[in-house]
């Protein structure tokens, strides 16, 4: 493995995208995935550790905090979490930091991908998806730079409004995972089966089918070739968002290397 390790939750591309920028920007880095499998959880030997993912229901998905739990740091590393949020960071950062110590933290919005509550363009501060992405590039190099000089954070703070939503967070969610739907303009190419961190879903008659199992990363709908894939009909009406600069490809890697 590389000296710097980041570890990544990605249903849409945002945090990928933002991973892959700070670790070209501190001179390289394996990121690690947080999907179905955790292909590597000792990483003793990393001199830097990060983690980046977004916030979902005011904390963090539930499989960052399920994944962190396996992972073994070497207590001298530097150690560093990033969230990216459409508007506020919830409690995923104070949660992970009761689980490992944070020495650096920050936060990066960027367009929300929770096409079922809100349009994509649903972002503080309001920008357009170019200018979003830009802004979270050029926080990527001003993080990276952070972590080269090794900049040591306060703690996260646990908002008790955070905590409270999302223990009712599931709640929800569960209430969306009974309502996807594919309609007839599904091609049956198998994309969503491939991309599912959770395999929740499977082809059925050539059409996918969901399971129960679902973390609502929301990938399977926002990269639908065919736009074949709802969750109740206002999702029909909305546009589809994922990051410009990561393929559906992208988030089915366990481990990517990035040169520095
Ligand atoms: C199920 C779900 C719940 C979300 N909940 C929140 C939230 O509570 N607060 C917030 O600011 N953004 C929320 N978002 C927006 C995402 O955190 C944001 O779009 C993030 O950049 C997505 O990252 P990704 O593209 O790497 O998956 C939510 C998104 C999803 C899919």
């Amino acid at each position: 493995m590389h000296e710097n390790v980041i570890f990544c939750y990605s249903g849409t591309g945002n945090c990928l995208n933002l991973a892959k920028n700070i670790a070209k920007n501190i001179g390289g880095a394996d990121i690690v995935m947080m999907r179905s499998k955790l292909k590597v959880s000792d990483v003793t030997e990393a001199k830097k550790v990060g983690f980046v993912f977004p916030c979902y229901g005011g904390g963090a998905p539930e499989d960052v905090l399920k994944y962190v739990r396996m992972i073994t740091v070497n207590p001298d590393a530097y150690t560093f979490g990033v969230c990216q949020p459409a508007v506020y960071k919830g409690t995923g950062l104070a949660e992970l930091n009761r689980i490992i110590p944070l020495k650096y933290w920050h936060v990066v919005t960027h367009h929300c991908s929770c096409i079922w509550l809100f349009p994509h363009n649903v972002m503080v501060p309001f920008l357009n998806k170019e200018k979003a992405q830009s802004r979270s590039e050029s926080m990527a190099a001003q993080i990276a730079a952070d972590i080269r000089n090794e900049v040591v954070s306060g703690k996260p703070f646990r908002n008790p409004l955070n905590v409270l939503e999302n223990k009712i967070w599931p709640a929800i969610a569960n209430i969306k995972i009974k309502a996807f739907s594919v309609s007839d303009k599904c091609i049956s190419c198998g994309q969503c089966v491939k991309l599912c961190p959770r395999q929740n879903i499977r082809m059925d008659n050539g059409r996918p089918k969901f399971g129960t199992n679902c973390a609502q990363c929301l990938g399977c709908l926002q990269y639908c070739p065919k736009n074949a894939i709802s969750i109740g009909r206002i999702t029909d009406r909305r546009e589809h968002y994922h990051n410009s600069e990561v393929k559906a490809e992208d988030l089915m890697e366990d481990i990517i290397h990035v040169d520095g």
